[in-house]
């Protein structure tokens, strides 16, 4: 793609420019726009970037590894990389709490005091790197995201880390190019074309309390959820996960009976995010990724498709 050759050449010369010698700080959170952006700056500026992952303990299947394999000292790129493992922190806040607001609003707190610690390690930076991308801009101009809850976005990090000024490369592109740019600059297929995911992570696929346990059941049957989808070759999706009920019921299981919990699946076309459609999914796709999961995922009994549009449910399932 020359346009994306042409603008990623350009913005690593423009920020060679502009950072100089400079240390820069990046949080990255293992989405594309961070992703990118990350890469764009070790292009530019290699080890006078520090990036900054804290692992919540609430990303999907192996998630954490995966962007470690990526940007830790194995990988292809030159920077320094910091990976908090911060869950035990996460869960101990998390223990009793069952409103979505206030799960959110801990976990966002959390991550900024987590982050915050790590910047603090770092000292001074000159620069603080976010992956904001145009339609962010225009997003908040309108004011639009505070409107239904607190969007707790890795993007927003505020005046608490001691720096010069906000780089932002990709502010003047919309997400497709975001993702050409990744594929430009040799990233993962599996971190380009990575499904939109929230900050707050599985805390919020997760009914009532958030536990060490149902994280665990939610990782198991949203893995073997997306792996029966990319099987089947499924397009046009906008977003599809697995969450995890708050309802037990009564199963058989050989000659016992148990009492365990229901999963959710949930699949949306959208177009822009502010309403959505559930997908018609294939029934042997629904069927093979119930039996799968009631087999393999110790803890689930049961497995209900949400037919829900948006509105009146979210895309989240919270
Ligand atoms: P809802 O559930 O409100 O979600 O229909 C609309 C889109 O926004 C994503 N979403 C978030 N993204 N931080 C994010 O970065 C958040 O806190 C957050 N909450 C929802 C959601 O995944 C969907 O794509």
């Amino acid at each position: 793609d020359w346009k994306m050759d042409s603008f990623v050449k350009t913005t690593i010369e423009e920020l060679k420019a502009k950072i100089g010698k400079g240390k820069a700080l990046c949080a990255l959170s293992g989405g594309v726009d961070s992703s990118v952006a990350a890469v764009l700056l070790s292009k530019a500026i290699g080890k006078q970037l520090t990036c900054v992952f804290v692992d919540h303990g609430l990303l999907r299947k192996d998630e954490g590894d995966q962007v470690e394999a990526v940007f830790g000292p194995e990988g292809p790129y030159d920077l320094n990389f910091i990976r908090v493992n911060a869950k035990d922190r996460f869960y101990e806040k998390l223990k009793g709490v069952t409103e979505p607001e206030k799960k959110r609003k801990i976990i966002g707190e959390e991550f900024i005091r987590v982050f915050e610690e790590e910047a603090k390690k770092i000292g001074a930076v000159d620069y603080l790197v976010q992956g904001t991308i145009y339609p962010d801009v225009i997003e908040s101009g309108l004011g639009k995201s505070a409107v239904i809850k607190s969007h707790h976005n890795v993007g927003g990090l505020p005046d608490f880390v001691d720096f010069k000024e906000i780089v932002e490369p990709l502010r003047l592109l919309f997400k497709d190019e975001v993702r050409a740019a990744g594929r430009e600059l040799g990233l993962p297929e599996y971190l380009v074309n990575r499904q939109p995911f929230p900050g707050p992570g599985l805390g919020i696929r997760i009914i009532g309390e958030v536990t060490a346990e149902k994280v665990k059941i939610v990782q198991e049957a949203d893995a073997i959820y997306r792996e029966e989808v990319a099987k089947a070759g499924v397009e046009g999706l906008g977003q599809y996960f697995a969450a995890l009920t708050n309802m037990r019921s009564v199963g058989v299981m050989g000659d016992g009976r148990t009492y365990d919990y229901a999963i959710a699946l949930r699949a949306v076309m959208t177009s822009d995010f502010m309403t959505a459609e559930s997908a018609q999914l294939p029934w042997e796709v629904l069927q093979k990724t119930t039996s799968r999961i009631v087999n393999e995922v110790k803890g689930v009994n049961r497995v209900l498709y949400d037919c829900t549009g948006k509105p009146p449910a979210t895309i989240e399932f919270e």
